[in-house]
Formats: C-alpha cells, structure tokens, sequence
C-alpha cells in the first residue's frame, strides 16, 4: 500500500507568468484543461500571492488531490496524490497518465506556449522505502520488495532491505551501505591481487557488515583486529549478510581474529600508548563516522581519524579506505585537503569501482608515508 504522488512541469513563457493579472489567466486556462481530462476535479481553494505567485488545490471526491502553483518565474507545477491499497490497480493508469500529460502538454503548449512540459516518474510513499540518495544527492529508486529487519541501536537507525536485483542491502541511518552485490566494493577497497596479506597485521576502523573482514581472512593474514562500534550492526549483518560476511561475525575471537566493540578513536589512542603498530590499517567507517567528540566539524573528527591511524602504521604500512563518488568532486577536495594537512606528510593513489547497490562509481584511496 503506498501513496502515489505524480508530479508534472511545465515551463511558461516568464511574462506569463510575471504579474497576477497573467497568472489567473494561465490559471483559467489550467483548469478548463483539467476539467476536460478530470471532470470529476473541484476546486476546493486557491490563493494569489504577489511574491509566491497562484496556488490552487483540486480534488475528486476526496480520493484523488490535485495541487498547482503558477510561480512567477514561469513555472507552473501540479502536484496528483491520491492513495492505492494493496492488490489495487492505479486510479490513473500509466497509459493514462501518460496520455494526460501529453493531452496537457499539448494542450497547455497551444494555448499558453509552453516551452516545456514532463512528467516525473511516480513516487510511491508507504511502508516501504524505496527512495535513497546517491553520494551526490540524487535520488536513486531501489527495487525494494521487503523490509527484511529495521530497528534503532544507541549510535543509528539500522536496516536490512530487500532488493529483487541486489539481494540484501544494509542501511544506516537511510544510507546505502552495503549489499549481497557489492563484492566489488569489497575487493576494490583492499586492492585485491595487488597487495599482498599474507603474514600481515592489519586494523579494521568500523567493518561492521564483516564483508572486509571475511575477505581479508581468506588472504592468510597474521591477525586482523576489527574496531567497531556498534554491536546490533554485527549482529544484524551476521543473521542477513552472510553472502558477504560468511560466518566471521558469529565469533569475537579466535587466532586469526579479534573484534572489538568500541569506538575506533579510543582504541587508536590505546594502541599508540602501547605502541603497537599494523602493517594495514583500512577505514571502513559510515561516511559520518559516529563520535561523541563534543562539537566540531565532521572534517576535523575525520582527520583525527586520519592522524591517529598513521600513529599506529608502521613506516611502510598503508592505510586503505574509500573516499565517495566519483561525481563528487567537492568532497573529495576537502576529503585530499585533509590527507595533505597530515604531518608527516602523506602520498595516496586512487583506484575506482562502479559499485552496484550504490549504483554510482566509488572512488578508494590508499595512502602511504610520502
Ligand atoms: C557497515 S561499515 C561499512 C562502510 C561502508 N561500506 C559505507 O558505505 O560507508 C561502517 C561501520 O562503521 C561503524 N562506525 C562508525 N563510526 C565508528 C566509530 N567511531 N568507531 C567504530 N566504528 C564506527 C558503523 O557502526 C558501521 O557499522
């Protein structure tokens, strides 16, 4: 069961739509169309303001509502919600609405000369989500058929969806984490058949799907320790990702491994106390890392992340993570701006991944000592 919204545009000469006396016209002339392709429309009210332009609601025995804006920059919007319940078919039909917005687009393009008219995909609102932003704030469609598990631990919102193409997706706080599909991410992130794991310690910030953690051990490590704050993650991945994370999650601790549930930055700091150091260490912590730290910018908990993972490398150790997508070009300057601020200096390289569930190209640093 879902709400259906579908939204139209249409784009107006500007002296259209620039004064009231134009905007009732264009109005006038939106409700004859409607009326023809709605008989059943009302108009239940509307408002002319000088600085917001005309706005008007319609709606057809109270099941199908209508809403238009005629702003004066030339843009005249309309706004058809109406609800459909399970096993319903749409009140509007995709032919139908289809052929409404090419009745009204021609319509409206011959009496107003409307420069441009379209249709934007229906968007479905209900108990399922399905919509979710890319790194650049796109709105991606997910195929989603389930909600297979969603709760709330101390630090996030957790859920696993179901995707009929991508299997299991993990979510955080209504991010796109993870999937069954994301091998690639995965493999990417460790450059594998490019470095060499074998006989190596290596440190895991964040991992909490454990699909890092699974890999690496196939590599024959000498001992990953995996530093991860949020044990309902572990959990939830080890009962619905075992595509990607096998059945690491299942132990805490055994010769090959260790996990602990903490928060990254205080076991850094124990680690550099005690000097131990790591021939890898990989950020695989959520875009946002999770701090307490009180105030201060995002960048700066990140680079505090940054400095005190270099602490805990050994003078030819790496320190492997992803950046964000490829598009976005801002964030990946402050994101560099931080490694460059680094003290002793640093050097990376990139590598990149289309990754599936993310649906958009990653971008992977690996970062040495320069
Ligand atoms: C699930 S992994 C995967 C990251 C990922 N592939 C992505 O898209 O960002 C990220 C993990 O980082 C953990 N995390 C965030 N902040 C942390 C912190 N300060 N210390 C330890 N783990 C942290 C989260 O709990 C989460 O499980």
């Amino acid at each position: 069961m879902a709400a259906q919204t579908i939204l139209f545009d249409f784009t107006l000469d500007k002296d259209k739509t620039a004064d009231e006396e134009g905007r009732q016209q264009v109005a006038k002339i939106l409700r004859n169309e409607l009326e023809h392709l709605f008989p059943q429309l009302e108009l239940a009210y509307s408002m002319e303001s000088p600085e917001n332009g005309y706005f008007a609601v319609l709606h057809e025995n109270k099941d199908t509502v209508v809403t238009c804006r005629i702003f004066q920059h030339g843009l005249l919007t309309l706004n058809v919600e109406y609800f459909l319940p399970d096993g319903k078919e749409p009140i509007i039909s995709f032919d139908d609405l289809l052929q409404t917005g090419r009745s009204l687009e021609s319509g409206l393009a011959i009496k107003l000369k409307a420069k441009k008219a379209q249709k934007l995909p229906t968007l479905k609102r209900g108990d399922v989500s399905r919509y979710f932003p890319a790194s650049d704030e796109r709105i991606i469609e997910y195929d989603i058929d389930k909600v297979v598990f969603e709760a709330r631990s101390p630090f996030q919102k957790i859920q696993i969806m179901h995707s009929k193409t991508l299997g299991n997706m993990l979510l955080l706080d209504e991010l796109q984490n993870i999937a069954e599909s994301d091998l690639i991410y995965t493999e990417t992130l460790m450059c594998r058949g490019v470095e060499n794991y074998e006989g190596k310690e290596i440190c895991i910030l964040g991992g909490g799907d454990g699909a890092l953690l699974y890999e690496l051990l196939k590599e024959n490590p000498k001992h990953v320790v995996m530093l991860e704050i949020d044990e309902l993650v572990m959990q939830t991945c080890n009962k619905y990702l075992n595509v990607i994370c096998g059945d690491v999650l299942e132990k805490r601790k055994t010769d090959q491994y260790e996990i602990i549930v903490g928060d990254c930055v205080e076991y850094l700091k124990k680690f550099i106390a005690e000097g131990r150091k790591f021939d890898y260490v990989f950020g695989d912590l959520t875009d946002i890392p999770i701090t307490d730290a009180p105030e201060g910018e995002t960048w700066d908990f990140i680079r505090t992340i940054f400095e005190h993972s270099f602490k805990v490398l050994k003078a030819d150790g790496k320190y492997l993570t992803h950046g964000n997508g490829s598009t976005c070009k801002v964030q990946l300057r402050l994101f560099e701006e931080q490694l460059d601020l680094l003290r002793p200096k640093v050097k990376f390289t990139t590598t990149k991944a289309f990754v599936p569930s993310f649906m958009e190209e990653w971008l992977f640093y690996q970062v040495t000592f320069a």
